[in-house]
């Protein structure tokens, strides 16, 4: 199985309710490896760029709202399979459709306050590392 990247993002939720830690302690028990990492308030041209893909959606102004509300974690994680193991470790986007054990069943609260964000496949995980890291960062 090949080593992947992947983009995760601890939301203004979780940040809110100090939950990074907990956050990041399943991430590394899953045997993801933290590569980068930073704290920041997205503003909300980050916001909007970051979630571009869904600026047709009925909910895109209240997501940008959302990811903008307050300070947030990113992170570059590396492992064996990260896109998928990280999606599963995740859980459904929906916490109250989210199993057992996974971050969202944790620490989401609703569908928009689900806690995490991860890219969906290697190719949009290198956009999405790239949008927040410079390559020497995580060259
Ligand atoms: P994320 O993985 O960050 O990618 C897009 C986000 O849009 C998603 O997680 C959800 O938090 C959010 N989202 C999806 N559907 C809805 C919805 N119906 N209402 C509000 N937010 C949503």
């Amino acid at each position: 199985m090949a080593i992947e990247r992947t983009l995760s993002i601890i939301k203004p939720d979780a940040v809110e309710k100090h939950r990074i830690g907990a956050i990041i302690a399943l991430i590394e028990g899953a045997g993801l490896e933290v590569k980068a990492a930073r704290m920041i308030h997205l503003s909300r041209p980050v916001a909007e760029g970051f979630y571009a893909v869904h600026k047709e959606r009925g909910f895109f102004g209240e997501l940008v709202q959302f990811m903008t509300r307050g300070p947030v974690v990113v992170m570059a994680l590396e492992g064996e399979n990260a896109v998928a193991k990280y999606r599963e470790l995740m859980g459904a986007t929906d916490p109250a459709k989210a199993v057992d054990g996974t971050i969202r069943k944790a620490h989401g609260a609703n569908i928009g306050e689900n806690a995490v964000h991860g890219s969906d496949a290697a190719e949009t995980a290198k956009n999405e590392i790239a949008y927040f890291f410079p390559g020497h960062e995580v060259p």
